[in-house]
């Protein structure tokens, strides 16, 4: 990658807009400024009870569509309770996530380093490699579905994407109890938008899909004074992300109403839901992609300590079609691929050659 970090220090989002394929008016400093930004410490992000889809009957069912829809409709972002995910899985995938980087040598971490393979970027990235945009202090390693052994391929290799360890088996449980939340979640956003409910269930069933450890080291008075950032302020691309809460403080919300960001600490156990790039296309700019980032800790005795997310980012394979789902009027945008739409957008991150078109 080609890095222009010191360009990202001061950057706002729309010296890149070039890229962005759907409509995006919020501006915004990729990077916390505490003397020019504002924060909202009265809006309330939803919490919707999975229970109501799961266990309530048509009725609730109903209720869960409503409460979410209109969650997702009015910030892009909820936070799930009632999953059936108990807080000690997400307890244990944290740890191993700590062990993974701070066990595996940096020159053994560099042998994955990350490829373009389809529309995502695989593989690890250095800290203030994220992106080229920001010199993120953060450590990432995004996994897809074909880094899982999930008994659809004849040949797999567990050594071609995970160090020794016992990594892709902890993982891989994740990503399966998070799949099983694909099309709860899916089908709820569809009814509430008076579409068929079942409309993505056949494309969303073994789906695409990258998951993003995320490992934010401890902050040094070094990097503290440069300036930077742990993520910097951006929206998935994606049509939603399942990340289960964090214990450390710094996700940020930017509520586009009243340019104000909010502080979103989720209740441990629980799921942040939010909304992407790909949902915006669909819905014709019903559910918007919500900016967000990851502060450094308000707390500065927090700074010793690591940061960990695990956000799973939902997608379709690369040969499928965005369009404006069927019944929402007036349609804003042209049908598009997935990869065109997906390596158009995300090369904001990764450089000008990351975008490719129809294959
Ligand atoms: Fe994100």
């Amino acid at each position: 990658m080609n890095i222009d970090q010191n360009k990202g220090i001061h950057a706002q989002n729309q010296d890149f807009s070039k890229y962005d394929q759907v409509k995006k008016d919020q501006q915004y400093q990729l990077v916390e400024d505490v003397d020019l930004d504002s924060f909202d410490e009265d809006y309330v992000i939803q919490t919707c009870d999975m229970q109501l889809f799961f266990n309530g009957g048509e009725a609730g069912r109903k209720e869960f569509a409503q409460q979410l829809g209109s969650a997702l409709e009015g910030i892009g972002f909820a936070i799930l309770t009632g999953h059936g995910i108990e807080p000690e899985v997400y307890e244990n995938a944290h740890a191993k996530v700590q062990q993974l980087f701070e066990t595996t040598t940096l020159e053994r971490r560099m042998l994955y380093h990350a490829e373009r393979h389809g529309s995502v970027n695989q593989g690890y990235f250095p800290i203030k490699e994220t992106t080229i945009i920001h010199p993120d202090l953060v450590e990432g390693w995004v996994f897809c579905r074909r880094a899982f052994n999930l008994e659809e391929e004849t040949e797999y290799s567990e050594r071609d994407y995970w160090p020794e360890g016992g990594y892709e088996s902890l993982f891989r449980d994740i990503v399966q109890r998070h799949e099983k939340l694909i099309l709860p979640i899916m089908q709820s956003v569809l009814s509430y938008l008076s579409v068929d409910p079942h409309l993505y269930d056949d494309r969303l069933t073994k789906t695409n899909f990258g998951l993003r450890l995320n490992y934010y080291p401890p902050i040094s008075k070094e990097e503290d004074e440069t300036g930077a950032g742990r993520m910097l302020g951006h929206e998935d691309v994606d049509l939603f992300t399942i990340l289960p809460a964090q214990d450390i403080e710094g996700l940020q919300v930017y509520n586009r109403e009243n340019g104000k960001w909010i502080r979103l600490n989720a209740p441990k156990g629980s799921i942040i839901l939010n909304t992407g790039d790909y949902m915006q296309r669909i819905t014709n700019d019903r559910l918007p992609s919500t900016t967000h980032r990851v502060s450094k800790p308000a707390d500065k005795t927090i700074f010793n300590k690591p940061r960990i997310s695990i956000p799973m980012a939902i997608y379709v394979w690369e040969d499928e079609i965005l369009e404006v789902l069927p019944g929402l009027v007036d349609p804003h945008y042209e049908p598009i691929s997935a990869i065109k739409f997906h390596t158009n957008t995300t090369s904001k991150y990764y450089g000008d050659d990351y975008a490719v078109g129809d294959t």
